[in-house]
């Protein structure tokens, strides 16, 4: 079956995880994704959280599937006239250095359109054009810059992170829209184009829901947040709301039986208005149905903390999964506190694809993920992460064009370490 990208090749010139993210989803796509690494370095994850011994790191590999690896080193001479033998032959280029490490090593957007108009030139940048634009960015820089640390965690709290990687992964899945959008558009122009994601304005996008309740603030107070069934005023920016739904329906996360011991013995509900008749019968307070003060989604906002703990009263006498098969069959929305040790043995996953055992020669089997979108004609097929430099070789001579003698001389320029 051909691949919906087969064809596309893209130079990845990206590290860490923001733009492997991006290029690794157009490898599941079938484009075919060189990665250019340092020689002797390479990405700097596959020597962080290092677990065993001599092989890349689950960092790297867990990034990096379904790509070709050339080591390259882009400030030599002969590395910068391969690096333009590159830029000529492909379709995309996506980096995530710091910002003007390209324009250094003399491959401005200018010059790349010299080389390749066509060519479609990605990046990923901490901030966009201002004042921040030279910062260099990680993850939790941009969960703080894009607003998700100021509206995450619990009022009387700090402000906290959140564990999936919304500045990383997440810009990265922005900029790969970004490609196959300019892609598309290339159809029609003939012509490539530049695509930037800012990891601020990607997690900003994200987060959108809490710039919307910022501007609700102005009309007073926001009803569906714990606090104001406190009676607690609302300052002038959107608060941490703890485990309050961020929408129209209340929710909350409640224990479960076996919270004494088991950290995630607990359970998203929400009691979404559709249902509220249902959750009065279940949890044994009928008469909520038709009193005052209970029976309208509005009149309930400032008891939210009252109805939550006698819903919690009846989810403490049932396990996670108890009150999922209890609420499921009643559409009442519930969702389990999944571990990862949980998730990491659900075989159902394994099913669909969502996750995959993959065997690696330095470290032998482990779990990934796999691609979380599926498309019915071009299903992601996952390949182990590359070794550093494992396609050097076949690269220079298959996809370039090098003569043995031409990399003869390329290997002797130390423009690609020892080529494999
Ligand atoms: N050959 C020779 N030199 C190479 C090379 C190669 N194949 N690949 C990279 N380099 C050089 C770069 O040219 C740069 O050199 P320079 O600073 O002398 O111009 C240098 O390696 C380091 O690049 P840099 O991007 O600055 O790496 P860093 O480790 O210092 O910073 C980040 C890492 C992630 C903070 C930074 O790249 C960044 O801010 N990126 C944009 C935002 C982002 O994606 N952040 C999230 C990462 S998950």
């Amino acid at each position: 079956m051909m691949k919906a990208l087969q064809g596309i090749k893209v130079l990845d010139f990206t590290h860490v995880q923001s733009g492997p993210t991006c290029t690794q989803l157009l490898a599941w796509f079938g484009a075919d994704v060189i990665k250019v690494e340092r020689p002797g370095v390479g990405d700097a994850t596959r020597q962080q959280l290092v677990d065993v011994d001599g092989a890349d790191s689950l960092y790297f590999t867990m990034l990096n599937h379904n790509k070709r690896s050339i080591e390259l080193n882009s400030k030599n001479e002969t590395g910068k006239q391969i690096l333009t033998r590159l830029i000529e032959t492909c379709d995309v280029l996506v980096e995530n250095f710091a910002p003007g490490a390209l324009d250094r090593m003399g491959f401005t957007w200018e010059r790349i359109q010299e080389i390749n108009p066509r060519l479609i030139m990605a990046s990923i940048k901490g901030f966009g054009p201002g004042k921040y634009q030279d910062c260099k960015v990680y993850e939790n820089v941009a969960q703080c810059a894009g607003g998700s640390a100021s509206t995450t965690g619990f009022r009387d709290g700090p402000p906290l992170v959140t564990g999936a990687q919304i500045g990383d992964s997440g810009t990265g899945l922005h900029l790969c829209l970004g490609i196959v959008t300019a892609l598309f558009h290339r159809e029609k122009s003939g012509r490539g184009q530049k695509v930037t994601a800012a990891m601020q304005d990607s997690v900003l996008n994200l987060a959108r829901v809490k710039l919307r309740d910022q501007q609700r603030l102005a009309a007073g107070p926001l009803k569906e947040y714990s606090q104001f069934g406190e009676g607690i005023p609302f300052g002038d920016a959107t608060p941490r709301a703890g485990n309050d739904s961020g929408g129209g329906q209340p929710g909350r996360i409640l224990r479960c039986k076996g919270w004494e011991q088991d950290p995630n013995a607990y359970t998203y509900f929400i009691i979404q208005a559709a249902v509220w008749e249902k959750v009065c019968d279940i949890i044994g307070e009928p008469d909520w149905k038709t009193k005052e003060g209970y029976a309208k989604p509005p009149q309930r906002l400032d008891k939210l903390n009252e109805i939550f703990e006698r819903i919690e009263k009846w989810t403490m006498t049932k396990t996670k999964f108890e009150v999922m098969d209890a609420c499921n069959p009643l559409d009442i929305p519930v969702g389990p506190i999944l571990s990862m040790k949980e998730i990491a043995e659900d075989e159902g996953l394994y099913a669909t694809g969502t996750l995959v055992k993959v065997d690696h020669p330095e470290r032998g089997e482990y779990i990934s993920v796999g691609c979380p979108i599926k498309l019915s004609d071009s299903p992601a097929d996952v390949q182990r992460s590359p070794l550093l430099g494992e396609h050097t070789t076949e690269i220079l001579t298959d996809v370039l064009g090098y003569s043995a003698e031409e990399l003869a001389q390329i290997i002797e320029s130390g423009a690609v370490g020892a080529a494999k």
